[in-house]
């Protein structure tokens, strides 16, 4: 699946997972966008750096952002609006109205990471998490793209072996706002024998024809594969699930349709990754099989997001936390920030020639050797954060697109 780009580096292999999903099937998604000046097109762009490594991995990805699109004739507008921990501490809550309205105006969101040990014992509609799941539900960004490609320079970082890592590449569709996250009733109250009860639903109806025709589309533009994960031997909502992807299954006879209980994909994505094309889910099984995907594919600092809606903006992220532990020490891998940026030119504005500079970019810093700690063996360059950046900044500059 992998096409091969003469660079005039050496010759790197772009990985088909980057290449997903086409124009054409993404043309709900796609944005307004401003005629700057004759040749140039601007965009708005709202950063929120959050807490931990976020703001870190957030200002190079920026950089990268801007260099990529300077050189395609693509200018941008930033601006930088507080989220999570940081919003709490400048302003009480953890997703201001401001940081809505400017994200609503813009023609795409690149997040870092939210949450840290500061705010761990906060009530919880003050947590930092929460502004991530508000902010989620303010877009509609209903459709979140969690792309795992075990890159050829990465096998040996996974922990599986060589010969079940090498070559995965799969796409994980996950529900992003409905279910279990977001179903009401929900809370912890105290019942008739005074003892206390938490509880959440579970609940889906039309959301599941929406994800599931995104999840379709994908597979179609992938390899023709689409195993869909539900736990209907228990889950009411699972039963419906697994009927109305049946049922609009008829609708794309291109795509293979298969269905899987969450127990044995979980089992199978250790046990034989390469079965898996695409797969599409509730909201909380892919929150879940998404780390786990994470990890075939050496580090979970790797992997970026995309979460889009029908229509306005898109919301781009990696797909780790914030790392307190490391933030401010200049360890982290900003590559799942910089190939969330890549995803939000491909598939937030359809800019996909500026897009493949940086997943290009990506791979020729690879093929150099450099290494953040998460992702370093014996043999490689181990580098900071900052570092990392810099290096991907400078193939970005050095490369002549393929045409795509
Ligand atoms: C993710 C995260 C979030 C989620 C948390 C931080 C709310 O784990 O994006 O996968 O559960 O969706
Ligand atoms: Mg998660």
């Amino acid at each position: 699946m992998a096409a091969a780009l003469q660079t005039n580096i050496r010759t790197v292999k772009v990985p088909a997972t980057f290449r997903a999903v086409s124009k054409q099937s993404l043309a709900p998604f796609r944005v307004r966008c401003a005629v700057a000046s004759p040749g140039k097109k601007r965009y708005t762009i709202t950063l929120l750096p959050g807490d931990g490594i976020g703001p870190e991995v957030v200002s190079i990805a920026k950089n990268v952002l801007q260099q990529a699109g300077s050189l395609e004739g693509v200018e941008f507008n930033f601006r930088e609006m507080p989220i999570g921990g940081a919003a709490l501490d400048l302003v009480g809550v953890p997703l201001p109205e401001e940081t809505i309205s400017a994200a609503k105006e813009s023609d795409a969101v690149l997040l870092g990471a939210i949450g840290g040990y500061k705010w761990d014992n906060n009530e919880k509609h003050l947590r930092p998490e929460k502004g991530l799941l508000q902010i989620r539900a303010a877009l509609k960004v209903f459709a979140n793209l969690r792309p795992a490609t075990v890159l050829p320079q990465l096998v040996d970082a996974s922990t599986l072996k060589r010969e079940v890592a090498e070559g995965v590449d799969l796409m994980v569709v996950r529900e992003l706002t409905g279910g279990i996250y977001f179903g009401e009733p929900r809370g912890i109250k105290t019942n008739e024998n005074g003892e206390e009860v938490g509880f959440n639903t579970e609940v889906y109806a039309h959301e599941i024809d929406r994800i599931a025709r995104v999840a379709f589309e994908t597979a179609r533009k992938r390899r023709g594969k689409l195993c869909s994960v539900d736990k209907a031997n228990v889950l009411e909502a699972s039963i419906l699930w697994r009927k109305r992807v049946t049922a609009l299954a008829s609708e794309y006879p291109d795509v293979e349709l298969s269905h899987m209980y969450v127990d044995n994909a979980a089992m199978q994505l250790v046990r034989d990754p390469k079965q898996f094309d695409t797969i599409v889910t509730n909201n909380i099984f892919g929150d879940i099989l998404s780390d786990e995907a994470s990890m075939i594919t050496g580090s979970i600092g790797m992997l970026p997001s995309a979460s889009l809606s029908d229509s306005g903006p898109g919301l781009f992220e990696p797909i780790h936390g914030s790392a307190p532990d490391i933030a401010g020490q200049d360890k982290a891998n900003p590559l799942a920030t910089i190939l969330s940026a890549a995803m939000l030119l491909k598939y937030g504005l359809g800019e996909e020639k500026a897009a493949k500079r940086i997943e290009d970019a990506v791979l020729v810093a690879l093929n150099n050797g450099f290494r953040t700690g998460d992702i370093y063996s014996a043999g490689t360059k181990l580098v900071g954060c900052k570092e990392m950046g810099e290096e991907v900044l400078k193939s970005v500059d050095s490369q002549v697109p393929a045409s795509v």
